[in-house]
């Protein structure tokens, strides 16, 4: 059995906030076998518990007086493959960008477009990851969990997910009760690909790549991503703090009657998505700072810890920026970021 058990010990290094809370326990689970026996020990003591991959998906409000088991359970292989497709299951506790880069050297096509998204494999299906026009679920196969009360591993295809625009049924009905221990994807040997997304289309000849290719494509989203989003490694923070909010078209054309030049895209059902960051920017946060909690310079839609923030010092400053957001444009956005703490 593979456990590294430590106690009392600051999670700064284990969330890209870097935020400095306690947790009581902290243990790594290698294979599923460690993960189950670690599950019923646990249960056997009626603590709670958190899963953490990369930690780039969450806020630590508090001390956390349970266990945190990181996620280490490895491996990439292909399980089968056709003329056109190849499936491949990686553990969940892979890095997501090194599953990328394997497909991208092999020239698989499906989740170029989701490069250096930062986090672990098994992460990746809880809120259906997405980027330049592609998310998680359009290369998606199926996955097996471990549930939490059972240690029984149970198979989601695509379809049980229910994914949806940064959701599925791990933020929702199954919340909490599975670890996601593997995935499998159904990558393309001939790929369509999907440059919907302007800057890709722009960084594409700027790097004088006229020919589409899984790499081309996976080099000019890295590049875009390194121009516009804060690196966590040099400021704290978690992506885009808040979700671009869907709201119905009769909803919409009130508020667009008024702000004619809010940016907005069709959403899912129908809705219409608004750029969050836009009304963030609108409502003049963008560059604010109050102690080490900010709202990033370049990107108004990801919140920043510029050092010692607390984790309530990031949850205070979100919870003006949505007041403020409500005021003046009428809309609510909710966190995209998971808040784990006693009083959210
Ligand atoms: P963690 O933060 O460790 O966990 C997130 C949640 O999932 C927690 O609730 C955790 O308990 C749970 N969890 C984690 N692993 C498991 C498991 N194996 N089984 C069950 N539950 C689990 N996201 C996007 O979608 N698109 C982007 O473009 C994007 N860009 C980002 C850019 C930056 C700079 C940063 C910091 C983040 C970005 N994100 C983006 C968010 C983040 O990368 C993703 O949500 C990622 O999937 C989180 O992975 P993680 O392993 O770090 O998850
Ligand atoms: N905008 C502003 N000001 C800002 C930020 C954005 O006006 O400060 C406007 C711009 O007009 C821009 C539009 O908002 O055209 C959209 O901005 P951007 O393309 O940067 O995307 P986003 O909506 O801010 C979303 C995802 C990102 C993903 C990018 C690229 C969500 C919540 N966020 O951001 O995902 O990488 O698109 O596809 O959907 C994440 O989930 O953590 C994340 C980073």
């Amino acid at each position: 059995m593979h456990l590294h058990l430590k106690n009392n010990i600051s999670l700064k290094d284990y969330n890209t906030f870097g935020i400095d809370v306690k947790a009581m326990h902290l243990a790594e689970a290698e294979s599923e076998e460690s993960l189950r026996n670690l599950l019923l020990q646990i249960k056997s003591t009626q603590t709670p518990l958190m899963i953490l991959g990369g930690g780039s998906n969450v806020l630590l409000m508090d001390d956390y007086s349970g266990w945190v088991i990181l996620n280490k359970l490895k491996g990439i292989r292909i399980v089968s493959e056709t003329d056109d497709t190849v499936l491949v299951k990686a553990g969940s506790g892979e890095v997501w960008h090194h599953l990328v880069l394997w497909s991208v050297e092999r020239n698989l096509g499906g989740i170029e477009n989701l490069s250096l998204i930062p986090g672990s494999v098994g992460a990746a299906p809880i809120q259906n990851i997405g980027a330049y026009g592609v998310e998680l679920k359009n290369s998606f196969h199926s996955l097996e969990a471990m549930e939490i009360a059972s240690g029984n591993i149970h198979t989601f295809t695509n379809e049980a997910c229910k994914f949806g625009y940064r959701n599925s049924v791990f933020k929702n009905e199954h919340k909490g009760k599975y670890v996601i221990t593997s995935v499998v994807l159904e990558l393309k040997k001939n790929p369509l690909f999907n440059t919907t997304y302007g800057a890709i289309q722009s960084e594409l000849q700027k790097q004088g790549n006229n020919k589409l290719s899984v790499k081309a494509i996976s080099d000019a989203v890295i590049a875009i991503r390194r121009s516009k989003l804060p690196d966590p490694a040099q400021i704290g923070n978690a992506g885009s703090f808040f979700k671009n909010p869907e709201i119905s078209k009769e909803a919409f054309e009130t508020v667009f009657k008024n702000h004619p030049e809010m940016v907005h895209y069709p959403g899912a059902d129908g809705k219409i998505k608004i750029a969050a960051g836009w009304m963030i920017e609108q409502c003049g946060w963008k560059g604010y700072r109050k102690g080490d909690a900010g709202c990033h310079v370049n990107q108004a839609l990801v919140l920043v810890n510029y050092g010692n923030a607390t984790g309530r010092d990031i949850y205070n400053l979100a919870m003006e920026i949505k007041s403020s957001v409500k005021n003046k444009f009428g809309v609510e956005i909710e966190p995209e970021v998971n808040l784990i703490g006693t009083a959210t």
